[in-house]
């Protein structure tokens, strides 16, 4: 019998699956939480004068420049911030500077320093990189309303570990579009010996955001990205905030070049033309108002959003047959098989003309699935 090559921990390992990436002619897509508009015209002029001879050349390696400008805007130094080839390498080096798989902790258990902690549901990703660290993983069901039950309702229930190296608390939620206050973040931070990464990759669409925390709690980080309200997923930038030890720290493990030349160009650019993208984030929320009359009109139960996408249970059919049937017309939104969220999808908040396709060919199919007696 060959041995095998790979270690076991990966062989097990299940990869994290993103939404579909098809490109065909008149697709909808509103499954992946894509900005429906364009990055801002001056964003696209300065990256394609930048496309030149320079490629040559590695990027600045700890992304100063963009680290400079994140600072003046939030009020901190370029010390307490560490840029990523997305939020998700944050959320990666998070758990590999803060999460010992051996269990080796100052002072915490050996279990509490091993493991990483998130509400469920919420980003799919978390689980699997929490495996593919050979970390604990430790998901706590959110309240049947997804809301996050309060700090003496996790000590009660005790499936909470408020010792854990690492806390991920996407805010507002994803998949469920839930937006949460401050002061319950701040109870929960503060109750919590291990860090917090608070998720902020959807806050430019929420009514409260959390930066202060990070700003001034020595546990918090505040992780945020370009992809979602910047409309720059394709270059691949998100950062993290934090206090000089916790960033400091995560620098140490980060890769020399992490984040590419171009995305370094885009993410500067875009924090130039910041009113450009504010009146984008009107105008999703506009369409999420109007989608949520809609779904409201046509028997779907909608959770109320804060995000650029809105959490659905549909009637007539199940949320996988919505999915498939939608899917017949080229419109593509998120469904997991998965229990807790089986019933359920999560439609991106696209552009006008796509969200008037999407209910034209949903009020199509609800006619088709009258029941007639
Ligand atoms: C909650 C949450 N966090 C982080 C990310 C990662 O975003 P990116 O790696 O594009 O910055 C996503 C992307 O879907 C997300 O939904």
């Amino acid at each position: 019998m060959s041995k095998s090559l790979i270690r076991p921990l990966v062989e097990g390992l299940k990869a994290y699956v993103p939404g579909e990436q098809i490109i065909v002619d008149g697709l909808v897509r509103l499954n992946t939480n894509e900005n429906p508009y364009s990055p801002a015209p001056a964003v696209l002029e300065k990256i394609k004068e930048c496309v030149d001879g320079r490629l040559r050349r590695y990027p600045n390696p700890g992304a100063d420049g963009l680290r400079e400008k994140l600072a003046a805007m939030h009020g901190c130094k370029k010390e307490n911030i560490l840029v990523g080839n997305g939020s998700d390498e944050v959320l990666e080096m998070a758990i590999r500077t803060f999460v010992d798989p051996l269990g080796h902790g100052n002072g915490a258990s050996e279990r509490s320093a091993s493991t990483v902690q998130y509400f469920w549901p919420s980003y799919s990703l978390y689980p699997v990189l929490a495996d593919s660290a050979g970390a604990v993983r430790n998901p706590v069901p959110l309240l049947a309303d997804f809301g996050i039950p309060s700090v003496s309702e996790l000590k009660s229930g005790k499936r909470w570990d408020f010792g854990a190296a690492l806390s991920f608390v996407t805010t507002p939620n994803a998949p469920t579009g839930r937006g949460y206050k401050m002061a319950e973040l701040e109870a929960l931070c503060k109750a919590q010996t291990g860090v917090v990464l608070l998720d902020e990759a959807y806050v430019e669409f929420a009514e409260e955001n959390a930066m202060e925390l990070a700003l001034r709690m020595p546990n918090v980080i505040v992780a945020r990205t370009f992809s979602k309200a910047y409309s720059l997923c394709f270059q691949r930038v998100g950062y993290a905030v934090g206090s000089e030890e916790l960033i400091g720290a995560m620098h140490k493990i980060r890769g020399s070049y992490n984040v590419n030349g171009l995305g370094q160009i885009a993410a500067e650019a875009t924090l130039e033309n910041l009113e450009y993208y504010q009146k984008n984030f009107e105008r999703v929320k506009k369409t999420r108002a109007e989608m949520m009359r809609w779904f409201a009109q046509h028997g779907f139960q909608a959770y109320p959003s804060q995000t650029n996408f809105i959490f659905v249970k549909p009637s007539t059919l199940s949320a996988r047959e919505w999915y498939l049937r939608l899917r017949e017309k080229n419109i593509l939104v998120r469904w997991w098989a998965d229990e807790e969220v089986k019933d359920y999808l999560r439609i991106s908040i696209g552009s006008e003309e796509e969200m008037k396709r999407f209910c034209e060919e949903s009020e199509k199919i609800l006619a088709g699935n009258k029941k007639t007696f």
